[in-house]
């Protein structure tokens, strides 16, 4: 398809780029904008490896083509990372979680269950673990198991309900 531009917001920054609207997300996010983060396993929605928020919502970038997010705000893995740096933090408290609680092995699947819980939290900042499991339902993981991912989303849950994070809402939705 002959290339356009796409105007969009991207981790809380206006961007514009010229490019195929079918390419997808996923792509145009690692090859246009250097956004690594975010992976590439299946590439056909089965994997959760590619999730990223669009205006809000935890999405399958794979999935979703570049012409699609005209104009709507895309956050990434890198922008959850930027969150805990503006408030000091190395990373931001999901992230800390997921590597106190052993839910990272490989981390080929981390960035996309980040971002399944990241949408989950900011729903319900007090799921239960049937709501943690259903909202990790489209993310595989080969390595280190649901339970440890499960219990790092609950205790990142309680973390940012005492740290008051409220400004977490700032640039994705
Ligand atoms: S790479 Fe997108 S769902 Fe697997
Ligand atoms: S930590 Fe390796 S796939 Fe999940």
């Amino acid at each position: 398809m002959k290339e356009q531009v796409i105007a969009f917001e991207l981790n809380g920054e206006k961007v514009e780029t010229y490019t195929d609207p079918a390419l997808s997300l996923l792509h145009l996010l690692r090859s246009r904008f250097n956004l690594l983060g975010t992976k590439e396993g299946c590439g056909r929605g089965e994997c959760g490896a590619c999730t990223v928020l669009v205006d809000g919502r935890a999405v399958n970038s794979c999935l979703v083509p570049a012409g699609k997010v005209r104009g709507r705000k895309v956050y990434t893995i890198e922008g959850v990372t930027a969150e805990g740096l503006l408030r000091g933090a190395k990373v931001h408290p999901l992230q800390e979680a997921f590597v106190e609680s052993g839910a990272v092995q490989c981390g080929f699947c981390t960035p996309g269950m980040v971002m399944s819980t990241y949408a989950l939290l900011n729903d319900n900042p007090s799921p239960s673990p049937e709501e943690v499991r259903e909202a990790i339902s489209g993310n595989l993981c080969r390595c280190s198991g649901y339970k440890q991912i499960e219990e790092a989303v609950l205790e990142a849950a309680q973390r940012l309900k005492a740290q008051d994070w409220q400004d977490r809402n700032s640039g994705k939705t």
